[in-house]
C-alpha cells in the first residue's frame, strides 16, 4: 500500500487503525516463522491450536481493517515457500551418543569392561577425564588450515545440517585457530556442545512474552530455535555460547590424550570446561561427579551429568565403538528431578505394533525445566503394581530426555473420591480383541493393518527421523495425508508424487513446499537399505540390528527370502540367521513371523516396486573379508571381544560356534573341543600369531 492509499479517508477509521500495522506486521513474521519449523523443519514449536489461533487472529483483524490487508499477509500468501531446509552435511566420522551409567557400580564395570577389552595388566594406569555432559546440541566444526570452513548439526549421527551461516556468529566459536606453537593441521575437526546460559534463556524467554511469542520450554530448545534459523542474523542476536570437548577427523594428531587435545583446543582460542579433571579409578570418578553436582546449582549453564573418557588416544581407537556409542566413555547421569501432580485421567494409547499403553493426563507441573503433562504407566501390570487411582496425588519424575514417569502414588493424601481404572480387553480404537499373551507384559489389538491407529503409527515410524526421514514429511502430514485418503500402505508415501498439484492446494502448503516434498519423497527412494529395513517397524529390529541384517542380506528381497526359508528351522536360513552376531533366536523368530504374515508380505512386495535401496558398503576390503571367522582359547596379546571387533572392522563375521561355513579357527592358549571339530570339518586352524600375521598382510 502506498501513502496515498494508507490516507485515504475509508482506510483509516480510527486511531487504533494506524496501531494494526505492526500488529499485522508482527504476525505475518510470526506465522512465517512457525510456517518454517512446520514445513522446513518438521519440528513445530507450537501446537495446531495455537497456530490456528494465529491464523485466527490475523484474519480477524484483516477483516476489520481490510485496506491495512499486507502484500505478503499469510492469509492470502500464494504459494509462498516457507523456508527451505538446511543443506545436507555427510559426518566424516558419525556423531556418536554416549551409553549412561547411574551409579558406581555402573562405573566399575565400566572400567573392568575396558579392563577386559584392552587386556591390561592390573598394574597398567588406566586413566580417564571426567568433564560436565552440557545440555545443549553438538556440533561439528571443520578447519580446514586453521580457518573454519563448515559446521554441521548432528542430525541422525552419520548426515546433519549445515549450519556454517549461523555458527559464524557464535563468538566462542573462533573463525580462525589461533595457536602459534604449532601451524594448524590441514584439516581438524571440533566437537562440541552449543548451549544458551540459564540467565540468557530467562531473558530471551521474557522478551518472547513481551512480544506475544511462545516461550522456549528449556535452555536447550532455545539455543536449538536459535541455531537453525535460516536468517543467520536471528541467530546473531541470541546469546549463544559453545564448550569443545573432542575432535573429529584430524589431519595430523595434535596430542595423544585427550586431556592434551583439550588444551591444545585451549590454546587454539576454543573455550573448554573449566571443570574437566583427570581421574585414576571409579572413587575419583565419582568423587569428581558428586563435586560437579554440588556445583550444578550454581553453574551459569544446564548440565546432566558428568562424561568419563578413556584419556589416551590410542586405546580410544582400540576400544572402538558398539553401536552408535563408544567403548571408551560414559556419561554418569544425575538423578532424576521429581515433582508432585494430581493424575487427571488415563488414556489408552495404541502403538506401532498395537501394543496398549496407558498414558496419565496430569495437572501439568513443572519438572526439569519443563510442564509436563502427560506420563507413561508402561503397562497394566504397573498400574496394578503401583495401585494407580484416578484422582491421585502422585510423585512424576523426568530424568534428562526420558519420558515422564510416575514413580509412586501418595496414598496419604487420598480422600476416597479416587477411581481405580479398568484396563480394556478390547483395542480403543478398532474394537479388536485386545491379547495379552502368557507371559508377556504387553496387551496388544489384534486388528493389525485393520487398526487404524496401528497403520497410523506405523506409517510415522517409516517416515521417522532414523527410518527414511523425509523432510516436510513428519507426523501431522502423515496423519493429513491418511485422513484424506492418499495415504494408506508405506508405498503410498511415494504415490504422492503423482499429487503434487493436491498437495500444493492444501492449506499451509503452496506450489514451492510441494516441490520440495517431491523432491525429498523421490530421494528417499534410494536411502540406505537399513533405513528401510527400520522403518518396517519390525519388533525388536532397532537400527544396529537392521545395519547388521542389511550388510548380512544385502537386499530387501534377500532378506525377506532368507526369513521365509528360515520357517523351518533346521534350513540352513534359520542356522544362517541365528549365526549373525547379536541376533538371537527371540529376534529371529520375530523376523520371521513378520515376513510369515501375507499381509507384511505383500507391503514389501509393494514397497520394492516404488523405491531402490542401495546395498551396504562393503567394509574395508581385506584378506578376510566375507570370511567366517571362529574364536576360542585364550588370547595372549587382546581380549576375544577386541579381537572380534578387529574382524569385523575388516569384513569379516564373527560365528560363536564352528560349522562347514567357518573359514577361521584362531585357537589361542587352552583351546578346547572347538579345534577338535574344526580339525574333523577341514577348517584352518590358526594360531594367535599367524592370525595377527593374516591380518597385517
Ligand atoms: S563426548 C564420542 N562430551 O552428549 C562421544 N559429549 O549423549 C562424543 N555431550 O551427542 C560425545 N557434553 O551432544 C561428550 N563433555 C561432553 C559432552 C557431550 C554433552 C553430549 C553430546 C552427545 C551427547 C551424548
Amino acid at each position: 500500500m502506498n501513502d496515498a492509499d494508507r490516507l485515504r479517508p475509508d482506510s483509516i477509521t480510527t486511531l487504533e487503525d494506524i496501531a494494526v500495522s505492526p500488529l499485522l506486521e508482527e504476525l505475518a513474521t510470526l506465522i512465517r516463522y512457525h510456517d518454517s519449523r512446520y514445513h522446513g523443519e518438521d519440528n513445530p514449536e507450537i501446537s495446531d491450536a495455537d497456530y490456528d489461533a494465529l491464523v485466527a487472529l490475523n484474519k480477524e483483524i484483516e477483516d476489520a481493517f481490510p485496506a491495512q490487508i499486507r502484500h505478503d499477509s499469510p492469509s492470502v500468501r500464494v504459494g509462498a515457500a516457507p523456508s527451505s531446509t538446511f543443506g545436507k552435511v555427510t559426518h566424516s566420522q558419525p556423531m556418536l551418543s554416549l551409553s549412561n551409567a547411574f551409579d558406581k557400580t555402573d562405573i566399575e564395570e565400566f572400567i573392568a569392561r575396558i579392563g577386559r577389552f584392552l587386556a591390561l595388566e592390573s598394574t597398567e594406569p588406566l586413566i580417564f577425564t571426567a568433564e560436565p555432559k552440557i545440555d545443549g546440541l553438538s556440533i561439528s566444526l571443520r578447519y580446514e588450515a586453521g580457518t573454519l570452513v563448515q559446521a554441521a548439526t548432528r542430525g541422525d549421527g552419520s548426515v546433519g545440517e549445515d549450519v556454517t551461516a549461523n555458527v559464524r556468529q557464535i563468538k566462542d566459536i573462533p573463525q580462525q585457530i589461533t595457536q602459534s606453537r604449532i601451524p594448524p593441521p590441514d584439516m581438524l575437526e571440533v566437537r562440541g556442545e552449543i548451549y544458551m546460559t540459564k540467565a540468557d534463556f530467562a531473558a530471551l524467554n521474557e522478551r518472547q512474552a513481551e512480544t506475544g511469542s511462545k516461550p522456549f520450554a528449556n535452555p536447550r530448545n532455545a539455543a536449538a530455535g536459535s541455531l537453525r534459523q535460516k536468517d543467520a542474523s536471528i541467530t546473531a542476536a541470541r546469546p549463544l555460547h559453545f564448550f569443545a570437548y573432542a575432535s573429529g577427523t584430524i589431519s595430523e594428531p595434535v596430542s595423544d590424550t585427550h586431556h592434551g587435545f583439550l588444551s591444545y583446543l585451549s590454546e587454539c582460542g576454543f573455550v573448554v570446561n573449566s571443570l574437566t579433571r583427570l581421574c585414576h579409578n571409579a572413587e575419583e570418578l565419582v568423587a569428581s561427579w558428586q563435586d560437579i553436582n554440588t556445583q550444578r546449582p550454581h553453574l551459569e549453564y544446564d548440565i546432566d551429568g558428568v562424561v568419563y573418557k578413556v584419556n589416551r588416544h590410542d586405546w580410544q581407537q582400540r576400544l572402538g565403538q558398539v553401536s552408535r556409542a563408544p567403548r571408551w566413555a560414559i556419561a554418569h547421569k544425575f538423578a532424576a528431578e521429581q515433582a508432585e501432580t494430581t493424575l487427571l485421567d488415563i488414556d489408552i494409547q495404541v502403538g506401532r505394533t498395537g501394543a496398549l499403553t496407558p498414558v496419565a493426563r496430569l495437572e501439568p507441573v513443572p519438572v526439569g525445566g519443563v510442564t509436563v503433562s502427560n506420563a507413561t504407566l508402561h503397562n497394566e501390570d504397573e498400574l496394578r503394581r503401583k495401585n494407580i487411582r484416578i484422582g491421585d496425588k502422585v510423585i512424576l519424575q523426568r530424568a534428562g530426555d526420558v519420558i515422564p514417569q510416575i514413580v509412586r502414588v501418595i496414598e496419604s493424601r487420598r480422600d476416597g473420591s479416587e477411581r481405580g481404572f479398568i484396563f480394556p480387553d478390547k483395542c480403543p480404537v478398532c474394537q479388536h480383541p485386545a491379547i495379552r499373551p502368557d507371559g508377556e507384559a504387553v496387551r496388544r489389538c489384534t486388528g493389525g493393518f485393520t487398526c487404524e491407529a496401528q497403520r497410523l503409527e506405523r506409517l510415522k515410524h517409516f517416515v521417522s527421523r532414523n527410518a527414511m526421514d523425509i523432510d516436510g514429511l513428519g507426523e501431522r502430514q502423515i496423519e493429513l495425508f491418511v485422513e484424506k485418503g492418499w495415504v494408506n500402505t508405506i508405498a503410498d508415501i511415494f504415490r504422492l508424487t503423482a499429487r503434487e498439484d493436491e498437495i500444493a492446494s492444501l492449506e499451509r502448503m503452496g506450489q514451492k513446499s510441494a516441490e520440495n516434498l517431491v523432491n525429498a519423497i523421490n530421494a528417499a527412494r534410494t536411502n540406505d537399505l537399513s533405513r528401510v529395513i527400520f522403518g518396517l517397524g519390525i519388533r525388536q529390529i532397532g537400527q544396529a540390528t537392521a545395519r547388521l541384517l542389511a550388510q548380512h542380506y544385502r537386499s530387501l528381497r534377500g532378506l525377506m527370502d532368507a526369513c521365509h526359508h528360515a520357517q523351518d528351522n533346521t534350513a540352513t536360513a534359520y542356522t544362517d540367521l541365528v549365526a549373525i552376531d547379536q541376533i538371537g533366536v527371540s529376534v529371529a523368530d520375530d523376523l520371521i513371523l513378520f515376513f510369515a504374515d501375507d499381509a507384511h508380505k505383500e507391503m514389501v512386495q509393494d514397497l520394492l516396486g516404488e523405491i531402490q535401496p542401495p546395498p551396504p558398503e562393503q567394509p574395508e576390503e581385506s584378506v578376510i573379508s566375507g570370511k567366517v571367522i571362529v574364536f576360542t582359547g585364550t588370547l595372549s596379546t587382546l581380549s576375544r571381544t577386541e579381537a572380534k571387533a578387529q574382524a569385523e572392522r575388516l569384513g569379516a563375521r564373527v560365528s560363536g560356534s564352528i560349522s562347514a561355513k567357518t573359514d577361521y579357527l584362531v585357537a589361542g592358549a587352552d583351546a578346547g573341543s572347538k579345534t577338535r571339530k574344526a580339525a574333523e570339518l577341514g577348517v584352518t586352524i590358526l594360531t594367535e600369531d599367524s592370525w595377527r600375521a593374516l591380518i597385517k598382510s
